[in-house]
């Protein structure tokens, strides 16, 4: 499982100077479409100190640091917070920092909120537990966990899967470079079970127009 993990690692690490353009994040069109799931996780996340999880090139940073009080943006990959680095955010309240979703013990800050944006996702399904558990120990008892990925689209499912049942996606970057990634699409009803062990407050809302869903709680 960790050769995957890496895969994905150095998968990201490649598509950093692109990840942006290839999300469609520098059009208006596309930005305007996911204007409902922008305000959702801002309402989420008012006024609260926020540790996002795998921040990328902090599109979703941006958008939610109108409304936070503070947010610690962590990538695993010094490329894509490179990215963010040369973006005009709002410093006052964004603070970047190398991360490892899978070990969070570095990072310091007291938090009373947590975000990742299509990161869930690539968790494998024999971590899931490892990582929100590892998160959820660096938020302060009543936090609230926001998690928003995405819905499958016409080719978004490939039919093949690892033997831990994981959904693998192959991707090609520009260089003709080929990398298998985890990307699951996990149903409601799979969410509501994963996530009934830490809170009896989960939250779904599901945006089929731009194709993303937004899981929310709060941990005791
Ligand atoms: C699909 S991108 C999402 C980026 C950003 N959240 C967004 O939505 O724009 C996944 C991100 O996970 C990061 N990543 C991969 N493995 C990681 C790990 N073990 N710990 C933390 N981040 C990781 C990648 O570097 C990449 O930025």
């Amino acid at each position: 499982m960790s050769h995957i993990i890496e895969q994905m690692q150095a998968y990201y690490c490649q598509r950093a100077p692109i990840y942006d353009i290839s999300m469609g994040y520098d059009d208006p069109r596309t930005v305007a479409r996911l204007n409902a799931v922008i305000q959702r996780i801002r309402d989420l996340l008012q006024n609260k100190r926020v540790l996002e999880i795998a921040c990328g090139p902090c599109f979703w940073t941006q958008r939610v640091s109108e409304t936070v009080e503070s947010v610690l943006a962590t990538d695993y990959s010094d490329a894509t917070l490179d990215q963010a680095r040369r973006k005009n955010l709002d410093w006052g309240k964004i603070a970047l920092q190398r991360a490892d979703a899978y070990d969070l013990s570095q990072v310091k800050g007291d938090f009373d909120a947590a975000l990742a944006v299509d990161w869930f996702a690539h968790v494998p399904r024999s971590r899931f537990h490892e990582f929100l558990q590892g998160l959820h120990g660096r938020l302060q008892a009543g936090s609230i966990v926001v998690l928003c990925d995405q819905l499958p689209g016409a080719e978004s499912l490939s039919g093949l899967f690892d033997i831990e049942g994981n959904h693998i996606q192959m991707r090609e970057l520009p260089d003709g470079s080929s990398s298998r990634v985890i990307k699951h699409f996990l149903s409601e009803q799979e969410l509501k079970r994963l996530f009934a062990r830490y809170s009896d407050q989960v939250e779904i809302a599901r945006y089929p127009e731009c194709r993303r869903i937004v899981v929310s709680y709060t941990v005791g």
